[in-house]
């Protein structure tokens, strides 16, 4: 469907041809002066410069051609004012109607922009064995949101997690066990049979492996040393360790599926940095036949410092001195992969900020040997950190590092006593509806923040009814379905969804000029990469709804015709609420 904006603009173009302007000038904006008008096009003042006329001219000529055209029923006003400002009101009727024919639309008339492009989404980014954090979340939240707003649109969105499953952290996990369990197979050389099938240790005790490890591989010089002894022999393809990395592998994985899944977000695909490996071989022999990499230090490096760039920026580091994996070269191989099984035409990179050299060099490289068309955009949408109300990173009260399962269920708890000082439901219903409002306070405090900006994360603030929160968006949600299900009972016109008819009130009207910003609001929001445009649009629109509710008895109006129409508009709030916050990645309740 068209956008409402784009429908003024047409309506409005002969007017300016006709009047000898080009119709370029057409262009509508939404008012800012909203007490004088609902729209506006500033066209008669650029215009003015290019015709050498006075602007309040051109304005005139336009706006009298259109109140005596053939589109003069789609406005109740076109007013020019001075200096050369034309204001604009729709008719009441015109955009009723435009209502309805969204209400009949498959996703309500969004236009599916997207047709057969592939693109690929980067996010998660977990790092296997290592638990969860709060700093992978606004990755997983991000880019959740991102993908399905792309899908929304169209296109072939690949979401891949990409694993840090080939670090160091794999080496001193191997070490770990061998101190705790060196009767092992795994540490036998002499052992020629098949290893176990049974991974040596369950989530648990993995989870306890790692943080013991780290800690003791940074007092103890000799066990970081053999850590990272383990972790080239592993890379080398060691079979023993390859073994073990298998079950690392096979159980950090179930957990992370867990959960991610807790949070509503899921992967298309579970790559890591280990499937790059195969391709870093043949990837350093042709940076080196094309000339790009070379020796430096002991290292291979390729420079990426361009002229005009506003900072120094240090060379790509493709192989350090000891012959280890990077990185960086890591990152190179999975887009020979991804560039071979899928060939995106846009890829979309989410990660924490502070990796913002890393992918200027990796792009970079990757688009000068040729690997990504120069055409191919690669987006890196870099996010701020989650601060404590002190203004530091997130931390638990001990000081300690948050862990995400921790505080999914921290913000859960807290719902769950709100929901429980007015109780009205059972204890079950209240623990699954806090399950629920709690993913969507998270969700909502981080995604209604531009990305990249930092933010604070004020449990108090997130699970309020009231502000620009989640859960008052659920609970506007929620008020729709209650006055839909009493309407029902009432008997009215049960079921029957009323045709819109023309707003009764100025309440009605700005309800429904807000529902038809969506159009405009989806697609700008994933061209921008910017969820927190949606996050503003519904918690207008739910304002909108909520003043128009206070104002208007919707369940004691009389006329029958007045009413169904009503019913109509607020159904249609709902449904495009709930498509939002479904971009948004996560629901609504039946009741709160
Ligand atoms: N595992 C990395 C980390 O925890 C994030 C991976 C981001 N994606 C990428 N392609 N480098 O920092």
């Amino acid at each position: 469907m068209k956008k409402i904006l784009d429908c003024i603009a047409d309506a409005i173009k002969p007017a300016f041809t006709d009047s000898g302007y080009d119709e370029s000038f057409a262009r509508i904006t939404l008012s800012n002066r909203p007490d004088l008008c609902e729209y506006q096009c500033n066209g008669a003042m650029a215009a003015a410069k290019t015709y050498k006329k006075k602007p309040i001219d051109i304005a005139n000529d336009v706006a009298e051609r259109v109140m005596n055209g053939p589109h003069r029923d789609m406005f109740s006003q076109i007013t020019a004012v001075m200096p050369g400002f034309i204001n604009i009101r729709l008719g009441e009727s015109y955009v009723a109607e435009f209502l309805n024919a969204m209400d009949k639309e498959p996703k309500y008339g969004m236009e599916e922009i997207g047709k057969d492009e592939t693109i690929i989404v980067d996010y998660g980014g977990a790092n296997v064995a290592k638990p969860l954090h709060v700093g992978h979340l606004r990755s997983a939240i991000i880019g959740e949101s991102v993908k399905r707003l792309g899908r929304f649109l169209g296109y072939r969105m690949i979401g891949d997690v990409h694993l840090g499953d080939w670090g160091l952290q794999m080496g001193l996990i191997i070490e770990e066990l061998r101190d705790r369990k060196p009767d092992l197979p795994y540490f036998d050389e002499t052992f020629q049979g098949e290893y176990p099938k049974e991974p040596p240790f369950t989530i648990s005790e993995l989870e306890d492996i790692y943080p013991t490890a780290s800690a003791k591989s940074k007092e103890d010089d000799s066990f970081k040393v053999r850590a990272q002894e383990a972790t080239f022999q592993l890379q080398n393809g060691h079979r023993a360790y390859r073994a073990i990395w298998r079950h690392i592998m096979s159980v950090s994985l179930a957990d992370l599926k867990k959960n991610y899944g807790s949070l509503g977000v899921t992967f298309d695909l579970w790559k890591g940095e280990s499937d790059a490996q195969e391709y870093i071989p043949g990837l350093i022999e042709d940076l080196e036949n094309k000339g790009l990499a070379y020796e430096s230090q002991g290292a291979l490096v390729v420079d990426i410092a361009r002229e005009g760039d506003s900072k120094e920026l240090p060379p790509c580091i493709i192989r350090k001195s000891d012959g280890a994996a990077l990185y960086a070269t890591s990152d190179l191989g999975t887009i020979l992969d991804r560039e071979k099984k899928y060939s995106p035409s846009k890829y979309i990179y989410i990660t924490d900020k502070r990796q913002e050299l890393h992918f200027i060099q990796v792009f970079r490289v990757a688009k000068m040997a040729g690997y990504v068309k120069e055409s191919t955009p690669m987006v890196h949408l870099m996010f701020g950190t989650m601060n404590g109300k002190d203004g530091k990173p997130f931390k638990t009260r001990e000081g300690g590092v948050m862990r995400l399962e921790n505080l999914v269920a921290d913000i859960n708890d807290a719902v769950y006593e709100r929901i429980m000082e007015n109780r009205t439901v059972s204890d079950d219903e209240a623990r699954a509806t806090a399950g629920i409002i709690g993913l969507a306070a998270l969700k909502y405090g981080d995604l209604s923040n531009q990305a990249s900006k930092d933010y604070v994360f004020d449990m108090d603030r997130f699970i309020s009814f009231e502000g620009n929160t989640g859960p008052y968006i659920l609970y506007t949600i929620v008020r729709i379905k209650s006055i839909l299900a009493k309407y029902k009972e009432t008997g009215g016109q049960a079921g029957i969804k009323g045709k819109i008819l023309g707003a009764a009130s100025e309440a009605e009207k700005n309800l429904m000029l807000q529902i038809t910003k969506y159009h405009e609001v989806i697609p700008g929001s994933f061209g921008e990469t910017a969820p927190h445009k949606i996050c503003q649009f519904i918690y207008e629109l739910s304002d909108a709804f909520n003043k128009f509710y206070n104002s208007t008895m919707i369940l004691k109006e009389e006329d029958g015709e007045r009413q169904a129409s009503y019913i109509g508009l607020i159904g249609l709030t709902k449904g495009v609420l709930e498509t939002c916050i479904d971009l948004l990645g996560f629901e609504a309740p039946e009741r709160m």
